[in-house]
């Protein structure tokens, strides 16, 4: 069990819901080795954020981790559960430059360690129409970007992923332009939902989710979450991203969830929550609008789809 009750914590550390993660479970060893074996090490308090967190029943593990879009290895839904398998995330660096004073090169388990990780239960709303509630573990983006002193110049920030076709069959086909690529604008990018995930369920981040560290920006479409990012650039101008790449009228550089607005070939006015039914409303900025309407004040979100 990997969630665990830690009664010898002081009543600043106790969270909410009086749980506890060991940050060791998310580092390498733990990654490479399989969580049960793990004894011992310092316990680490996992904070739980409210406030941003929805109360709706998270979307079951097996559909979280076995429905998945990942097309470097493969376009169908259930290709990244079995072909992910094979995917190395240990050694693992991030790259963090561009317009910034301090850019640096992180290995994955000291980045981890300097981040104090928090769960987050977010919805999630792919372009295609259907939806999940899912129990993020991982750290805000805004401190990452503190961390290595954004210039004035730092407009963007542009997310890198891997590009290794030896463990990613999928990108021996140019069904998208390799690497994946992201972006945010910047206050998008600092905005206190938008985090950097390692872990769901309580558990490290499993590959087809995106190991070893995945964007998550949970007002925005799923695919604006980059997986198995390797570089993270702060830069002036907007970035180009692959889904923008491949089909520029169908996927904006925004994609904020917007139910006005359709895609060119179906109506995003509706979705399916894995695991339901019927079909539900879909809510503008997919529910996020108290916390995110202020960042798009006076634009046009029909041209700025
Ligand atoms: N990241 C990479 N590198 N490659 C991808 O194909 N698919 C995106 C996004 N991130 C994708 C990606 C899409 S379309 C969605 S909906 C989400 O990942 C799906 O995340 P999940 O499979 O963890 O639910």
């Amino acid at each position: 069990m990997l969630i665990r009750h830690a009664p010898d914590l002081t009543d600043n550390d106790v969270t909410d819901h009086g749980l506890y993660l060991r940050r060791r479970q998310f580092l390498g060893a733990a990654a490479g080795l399989g969580l049960a074996g793990l004894a011992g090490g310092a316990q680490a308090a996992l904070s739980f954020s409210k406030g941003f967190s929805t109360t709706e029943p998270p979307t079951p593990k097996k559909d979280v981790t076995g429905y998945n879009n990942f097309y470097e290895f493969g376009t169908d839904k259930a290709d990244p559960a079995e072909h992910a398998g094979g995917l190395k995330t240990r050694p693992w660096t991030v790259r963090v430059d561009g317009e910034c004073e301090k850019p640096m090169t992180l290995a994955i388990d000291d980045l981890i360690k300097a981040n104090k990780l928090e769960e987050r239960i977010y919805r999630m709303r792919c372009v295609e129409g259907w939806s999940m509630v899912i129990p993020w573990v991982g750290f805000p983006l805004k401190d990452l970007i503190a961390a290595v002193q954004p210039t004035a110049k730092a407009k963007y920030v542009a997310f890198e992923t891997l590009k290794r076709p030896s463990e990613m069959p999928g990108q021996r086909w140019d069904v998208l332009q390799w690497p994946y690529r992201e972006g945010l604008r910047i206050d998008e990018a600092v905005h206190p939902l938008t985090i950097l995930a390692v872990g769901l369920y309580g558990d490290v981040l499993p590959n087809q989710n995106g190991a070893p560290l995945r964007l998550v920006v949970p007002w925005k479409y799923g695919f604006k979450g980059a997986k198995s990012i390797v570089r993270i650039s702060l830069v002036e101008k907007q970035p180009a991203t692959a889904w923008n790449l491949s089909a520029p009228r169908e996927y904006g550089f925004y994609s904020n969830v917007n139910p006005a607005v359709d895609h060119p070939r179906w109506s995003q006015a509706t979705e399916r929550r894995i695991g339901e039914f019927r079909r539900r409303e879909t809510l503008p900025f997919n529910g996020y609008g108290q916390y995110v309407a202020d960042l798009y004040r006076g634009m046009d979100l029909r041209t700025n789809f």
